[in-house]
C-alpha cells in the first residue's frame, strides 16, 4: 500500500457508517459495508418508508434537472453531495437532453471519491469533473469547479439531502449563499431535505446520529424554504418532493411528507 491508499483507507472507516454508504443501501445499491446496512436496516425499522422517500429524492432530482435543462436554458451544474453513483446521475439526466451539458461533482466521501470515475462518463460534447470537498468550504469548491464551469454563464447549484448533512452551528445558510455569490444573475438553486415533521423519522434519525460518523439535522419546511431566500422561487415553491412538478411518466410512490424541496432562480 502506498502513501495515498493508506491515508484513503484510514479515511474509509469501515467500523462506522458513513451518509454516502448507507443512503445507498437505502437505494437498493451494493457499495456499503456491513456496518452501512445494519444501521439502515435500524432505519427501516423504525421508519419503514425510509426506502420510498429515499427514491422519491432521485426521483425529484430526475425532474428538477430536466426543468432545469429543458425549460431554464441551464448548461452547467455544480452538484454538490452528489453521493455514490447510482442509475440517472446529473450528467447522465442532463446530457440526455444537451449532451453538451458540464457538470462538476462534489463530495466529500472517500468512497465516493474511489468511485467517482463511474461519474466521469460524459457524453463527448459535454464535460464531467470530480472534487474531493466538503460543502462548507465554498471558496475552494468555486475554485476548483472553475476550472470546468464558465462562471459567465448560468449555472444550476444542486444539494440534495445535503445541507440536512450540516449542523447550525456551521451556518448551512450562509454556505448556500457563498456558493451562489459566486454564480451569475440567471443561475439557479435546486435543493431538497429532510423534515422534521414526523415522529417515526425523528426517531429513525436519531438512531443514525448516534452510530454514523456524520450526524443529519431534520429541519422544518419553512427552514428549508429559507436557503432560498433572495431567489425567485418557480411554481409551485417549496413542497413536499413527489409534489413538486410531478411527471406521470415516472413511478407512482406515496410515502410520508418528509422531504421538502424546490428550485429557484437568481435574479
Ligand atoms: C443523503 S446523501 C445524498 C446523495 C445524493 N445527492 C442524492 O440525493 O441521492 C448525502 C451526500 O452528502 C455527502 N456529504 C455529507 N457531508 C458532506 C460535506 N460536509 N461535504 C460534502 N459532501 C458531504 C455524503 O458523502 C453523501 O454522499
Amino acid at each position: 500500500m502506498d502513501h495515498m491508499t493508506d491515508d484513503l483507507h484510514a479515511r474509509l472507516r469501515t467500523d462506522r457508517p458513513h451518509s454516502a454508504r448507507v443512503w445507498n443501501y437505502l437505494l437498493g445499491g451494493k457499495d456499503n459495508y456491513p456496518v452501512d446496512s445494519e444501521l439502515g436496516d435500524v432505519i427501516l425499522t423504525t421508519f419503514p418508508e425510509f426506502a420510498a422517500v429515499a427514491r422519491l429524492q432521485r426521483r425529484f432530482l430526475a425532474r428538477a434537472v430536466g426543468f432545469l435543462v429543458r425549460e431554464a436554458g441551464i448548461r452547467q451544474f455544480l452538484d454538490i453531495g452528489t453521493g455514490l453513483p447510482t442509475a440517472d446521475n446529473t450528467h447522465e439526466l442532463a446530457q440526455r437532453i444537451a449532451p453538451e451539458s458540464r457538470i462538476v461533482y462534489v463530495d466529500n466521501d472517500p468512497l465516493v471519491l474511489t468511485h467517482a470515475q463511474a461519474l466521469l462518463t460524459s457524453s463527448p460534447e459535454g464535460v464531467c469533473a470530480y472534487v474531493d470537498a466538503d460543502v462548507r468550504d465554498p471558496a475552494r469548491i468555486l475554485a476548483e469547479a472553475a476550472g470546468t464551469l464558465d462562471f459567465d454563464r448560468p449555472v444550476a447549484l444542486t444539494m440534495m439531502g445535503i445541507m440536512g448533512q450540516i449542523s447550525d452551528a456551521d451556518r448551512p445558510a450562509d454556505l448556500v449563499a457563498d456558493l451562489l455569490s459566486g454564480l451569475p444573475s440567471g443561475s439557479y438553486l435546486a435543493l431538497s431535505d429532510g423534515t422534521n415533521t414526523n415522529e417515526a423519522l425523528n426517531r429513525a434519525v436519531a438512531a443514525y446520529n448516534q452510530q454514523s460518523v456524520h450526524t443529519y439535522h431534520l429541519r422544518s419546511p419553512q427552514e428549508i424554504g429559507s436557503f432560498f431566500t433572495g431567489l425567485d422561487l418557480v411554481a409551485p415553491g417549496v413542497v413536499s418532493s413527489p409534489a413538486w412538478r410531478p411527471d406521470p411518466s415516472q413511478p407512482s410512490e406515496t410515502a410520508a411528507e418528509v422531504a421538502f424541496c424546490g428550485v429557484a432562480r437568481k435574479p
